[in-house]
């Protein structure tokens, strides 16, 4: 028998090193290696070296492709992300801060499913059964047939599903409770949490049944993140949203079996998850009176034209170097973006503090959201009112050019549907998609937007004189 090593695991990005340092070559995140030892097999390499290979037959790319076979939970916005429903046999990873609401989500779409006559099974390394049944009586799904035990072992786990037909999904809350004799290091080591995770996807590919993962996010590096897992399983999913805000963003960032682009989004209630089908209403719902600094951003979230309202607000600063605070939003974007304005425009920011955020608690990584950036710190600035009913959008190039973004056409019909009639856009975009749109101004340049402000700003300054 292979003898059993030590090795030194940052629990971080699970990095391998044969001795302990104190700062992992890898990631470079301090005091993050622990030790494992090494057992032979899973994580640590082909366990017997000394069979000898077969040959496989390969086959052509071509070839009778047979479209995966889904489960929809019923929950639109949690199809959406997954692209369709879970697909049978794979392994998803649902990503999140702790408290921002994965269990309750799981469990929701584990009832709902239930409901709709499917073998469910959902397994809390977490809380207690009677916990989760309160949680279950909160959300009004107390009456769902979903299996339910509060288990850790993997073996034991196994075993438990090995006794009946393999259920439609299982879900285990969460990865890093898991524990496996395989591995000798505690629960919640990268060793651990990638050896429960093997089994359980194994278990997966060979019986058909969907396998959801929950993992916790950590900052801090003492449970091991599910980043070593994401590698393994078929989808990763991430369930943000800012903290006191309760709009909650499901995104799929890994999918072997759809568009990664996706967002679902959620509304955190006194009574779970509800799903919002159209985010821009929502997004833009809460805008007040219309104020300097406000620009509405026509975005893409996936397929799906999203409208958001980007706040500015740039304020004289008392500090030496000026404040720049971001959030929803790119800071190193945010800087070209006021670097292109001061170098190509003249626009002088050298001694305000600037603060930007995104309304609705929403992460925007789309350029085409330079424009609307440029709109809402131009309005602070000058103290003028951007016209309402416009949405902007386009990408800002560091010559200043603007140019244009995919998607016009969809962009430019959210913002109709939801009663906005004027649009500032890249000047190709309106030759080729906008013609004959109300209100749609193409610009060239960022000087256009700039100047557009300026004289803007005259009459309204004269209004307030009077
Ligand atoms: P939870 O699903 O336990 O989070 P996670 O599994 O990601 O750690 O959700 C926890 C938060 O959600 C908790 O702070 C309370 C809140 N919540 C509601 O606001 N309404 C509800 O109906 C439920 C069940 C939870
Ligand atoms: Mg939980």
């Amino acid at each position: 028998m292979a003898r059993n090593r030590i090795s030194f695991v940052c629990q971080n990005c699970g990095a391998v090193s044969s001795r302990w340092q104190g700062k992992c070559d890898s990631c470079g995140e301090w005091n993050s290696l622990t030790e494992e030892a090494e057992t032979g097999g899973v994580g640590g390499g082909p366990q017997a070296a000394s069979r000898r290979g077969r040959p496989v037959a390969l086959q052509s790319l071509a070839g009778v492709v047979e479209d995966a076979p889904r489960i929809r939970t019923g929950i639109g916005e949690f199809d959406r992300v997954t692209g369709g429903g879970f697909v049978n046999g794979s392994a998803l990873l649902i990503g999140g801060d702790p408290g921002i609401g994965k269990s309750t989500l799981l469990l929701q779409a584990a009832a709902a499913l239930a409901q709709a006559g499917r073998s469910v099974v959902y397994i809390s390394g977490e809380e207690a059964v009677a916990q989760i049944r309160l949680r279950a009586e909160r959300l009004g799904i107390a009456g769902a047939p979903v299996q339910l035990a509060a288990e850790t072992s993997v073996e034991d786990i196994l075993a438990t599903l090995a006794e009946a037909r393999p259920p439609a999904l299982v879900v285990i809350d969460s990865v890093q409770t898991l524990w496996t004799a395989i591995a000798e290091s505690a629960p919640g080591t990268v060793t651990q949490v990638r050896a429960a995770a093997q089994a359980l996807i194994r278990y997966a590919k060979q019986t058909g049944a969907t396998v959801c993962l929950v993992g916790h996010v950590t900052k801090d590096g003492q449970i091991a993140g599910p980043r070593v897992v994401e590698h393994m399983v078929d989808g990763v999913l991430y369930f943000e949203g800012e903290g006191g805000n309760r709009y909650r963003i499901l995104r799929a960032v890994k999918n072997r079996f759809g568009p990664t682009d996706e967002i679902g989004v959620f509304e955190m209630t006194g009574a779970g998850l509800c799903e919002v089908p159209n985010p821009s209403e929502l997004f833009l719902g809460e805008r007040g009176g219309a104020a300097p600094g406000s620009a509405v951003f026509a975005g893409m979230e996936g397929t799906r034209p999203l409208l958001v309202e980007i706040q500015a607000l740039v304020s004289p600063s008392p500090l030496g170097t000026p404040r720049r605070a971001v959030i929803g939003w790119e800071a190193s974007r945010l800087a070209m973006v006021l670097a292109v304005l001061e170098a190509r425009c003249g626009v002088r920011f050298g001694s305000s503090d600037i603060y930007l955020n995104v309304a609705g608690g929403l992460r925007i990584n789309e350029p085409a959201a330079d424009l609307a950036v440029a709109a809402a710190v131009l309005s602070s600035l000058s103290g003028v009112t951007l016209p309402p009913g416009c949405v902007y959008f386009g990408e800002i190039s560091l010559s200043g050019a603007v140019r244009p973004v995919a998607q016009t056409a969809a962009r430019l019909k959210e913002a109709e549907r939801l009663g906005f009639d004027r649009a500032v856009l890249p000047g190709a975009s309106v030759a080729k998609e906008a013609r004959g749109m109300v209100g749609a101004r193409g610009i060239d340049n960022v000087a256009a937007l700039v100047a557009d402000i300026a004289a803007a700003a005259r009459p309204q300054l004269r209004s307030a004189a009077i």
